[in-house]
């Protein structure tokens, strides 16, 4: 029934061309789950989550986010979501607090309550000082923490993170990770990629393996441990296992041969 999940996924397929990106993919995600979607490089997660999006459009299937085709609603999916793109284009000719200023306008925020939640932010993620800064000048951790701060200013309903933390310090990774459970408290879903496992393992409560287009496994911690027949293991023996990849050390030997 639409309207019961933050997110539903039915039959969806897309393409490029001959290549099939994402084939076929069934999934339904809980209003305030932390989900993680996990999968070898090119096995579909960010043109699943440009598909929730509405940046893409499937070829075959149905995405519904919040009970919005965002085929019918584009715009209507777009102000309920958050998003941070897994290589954000930031306007690098702009100061740090100009861009943020100036995403928290496209949302139509009040100035007062987007002058407050930036400096919030800003202070967080321990960018004070540095917002009138050009963002061509930032590193490559300080623009992923602005493109966070751009994805969680307008307070989305549903927030989609493609690989939000792998060039955040760890102190900034722990304040992303705490933030994003008490989003989660306050109803908020989060559906991030990502190729740290650690993070996957600590902080979402369930994951989808992706591999090749397709769900391979899907579950919380104890559920792939069962798939996996590894009962006490971490995630990167279970997800070694399931993508197949498990001949790693034959690899690193043939490399250093
Ligand atoms: N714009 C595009 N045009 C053509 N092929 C594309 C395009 N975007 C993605 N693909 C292809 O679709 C497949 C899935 O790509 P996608 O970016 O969804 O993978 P991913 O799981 O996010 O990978 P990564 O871990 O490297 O970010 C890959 O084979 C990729 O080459
Ligand atoms: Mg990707």
């Amino acid at each position: 029934m639409a309207g019961t999940y933050a997110v539903e996924l039915r039959n969806v397929t897309k393409r490029y061309n001959e290549l099939v990106a994402v084939n076929n993919l069934n999934l339904n995600i809980d209003k305030g789950e932390i989900f993680g979607i996990l999968g070898p490089n090119g096995s579909g997660k960010s043109t699943t989550l440009k598909m929730l999006l509405g940046l893409l459009q499937p070829d075959e299937g149905n995405v519904n986010v919040l009970g919005i085709d965002s085929r019918v609603d584009p715009v209507g999916v777009k102000r309920l979501v958050g998003y941070a793109p897994e290589a954000p284009h930031l306007y690098e000719f702009l100061t740090g607090i100009e861009f943020l200023d100036f995403i928290g306008d496209i949302y139509g925020m009040q100035a007062e309550e987007k002058r407050s939640r930036i400096n919030e932010y800003l202070k967080a993620l321990q960018l004070e000082g540095r917002e009138g800064d050009m963002i061509s000048s930032y590193s490559e951790g300080m623009k992923q923490k602005i493109a966070l701060i751009a994805a969680f200013l307008h307070k989305p309903k549903l927030l989609i993170l493609d690989e939000p933390l792998n060039a955040l310090d760890p102190r900034s990774a722990r304040i992303v990770k705490d933030f994003l459970q008490q989003l989660k408290n306050q109803g908020v879903t989060t559906i991030m990629s990502t190729h740290i496992l650690e993070i996957a393992q600590a902080v979402c409560d369930r994951i989808g393996i992706m591999y090749q287009g397709k769900l391979l496994a899907l579950g919380n911690m104890e559920e792939l441990r069962k798939m996996a027949s590894l009962p006490n293991s971490a995630l990167e023996d279970i997800f070694l296992k399931l993508t197949g990849t498990g001949d790693i050390k034959a690899v690193v030997e043939e490399l250093v041969k």
